[in-house]
């Protein structure tokens, strides 16, 4: 394939398994003598780093998460893309890496697309998966800001990322972030530090885990790799506040405002767990999900603490669903874009 051939892709849409398939061709840019270089795309291929490359030894590595639909209209929309180049660089910023400049971000990322177009499919239920990602480049093995590095957007086709309601338990040793951490960036280290409990989760029979504050391991945090958010007697979605210790979810962002134009009460506040508990056990109609731009939104079905399995409402007019076709119809185009989110 030269790099401006475009060609039907050999692969089966309909089963596969995420993120194991990249599309043919990848972006690649360098951060030397304190400037990022023109990006190119290229076919994709395996990248040769030295073993001192400091990605390596010191977790300076970054990446992002956002998605391409067909829309209805058969035009292309990379749904909220500034908004993730902003969240980007307040990872990179964290992270003591060069911020990506606007055009690289976003010129980069359209005109990829615009050579993998073949790979976004109209089907409601597809989407494909951009990972623009960072990573210190440097040969260096004293511990410092790496001097030089690397920018790459690979592009995954994706279908759901869970495929049933989600059993979780609340973890009550492990911690994801403190206050003053890294847990607000997105950056490799929260997630590779997050797979022990997780796969300690999986051997008790739990799909997913609930993170608590570091501190008083009392108010929740996140679930597995996304946001939480919980819609209380079907009228008031609550969701933990934003810290240095949570992800700014871009899909947390986009479910509270359409959440607030369908009439429901919002509240970003501390949320304990003892509260979510208490109310489950005095009857209340509690829905759990989490939320995050792979999975959208993943119903959460029980709730384990300490022991004690607790059940959330999952009927089909749980108020989640509502917002999740909200959502989706927004970002295929078949609902008014208020916000300016379709790219
Ligand atoms: C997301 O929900 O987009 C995530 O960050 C999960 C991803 C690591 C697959």
């Amino acid at each position: 394939m030269n790099e401006t051939e475009t060609r039907k892709p050999d692969f089966d849409f309909e089963n596969f398994t995420f993120g194991v398939q990249s599309t043919d061709r990848m972006l690649l840019a360098a951060y030397q003598k304190g400037e990022w270089t023109e990006y190119r795309i290229a076919p994709v291929q395996s990248i040769s780093l030295s073993p001192l490359a400091m990605c390596f030894h010191y977790g300076q590595t970054v990446f992002e998460g956002l998605k391409a639909f067909r829309m209805t209209d058969g035009k292309i929309n990379i749904f909220r893309m500034e908004s993730h180049w902003k969240r980007m660089n307040r990872s990179l910023e964290r992270m003591a890496m060069p911020p990506l400049p606007r055009t690289l971000f976003m010129d980069g990322i359209l005109e990829l697309l615009k050579m993998e177009s073949d790979w976004v499919i109209d089907d409601p239920d597809y989407s494909l998966y951009i990972r623009p990602f960072v990573i210190a480049t440097e040969n260096k093995l004293g511990v410092d800001a790496s001097q030089e590095y690397l920018f790459m957007v690979v592009l995954s086709p994706m279908r759901a990322y869970y495929n049933k309601p989600l059993k979780v338990k609340v973890e009550t040793d492990y911690i994801r972030s403190a206050r003053g951490g890294a847990g607000a960036a997105k950056n490799g280290g929260n997630y590779g530090a997050s797979l022990l409990p997780q796969i300690n989760a999986k051997k008790e029979g739990f799909d997913q885990i609930i993170w608590l504050d570091a501190k008083e391991k009392k108010y929740i945090e996140e679930s597995g790799t996304m946001n939480i958010l919980f819609i209380l007697n079907g009228n008031t979605l609550v969701t933990p506040a934003l810290s240095d210790s949570i992800l700014d979810g871009i899909t947390r962002d986009s479910l509270l405002k359409l959440a607030s134009e369908e009439g429901f009460t919002v509240e970003e506040r501390q949320v304990a767990i003892e509260e979510i508990v208490e109310r489950i056990e005095n009857g209340e109609r509690v829905e759990a999900f989490g939320a995050g731009t792979a999975a959208v939104i993943s119903p959460i079905e029980t709730i384990s603490y300490k022991g004690k399995s607790h059940a959330t409402y999952l009927e089909p007019d749980a108020g989640m669903y509502r917002l999740k076709n909200k959502l989706s119809a927004v970002r295929k185009g078949m609902n008014p874009d208020t916000y300016g989110w379709n790219q």
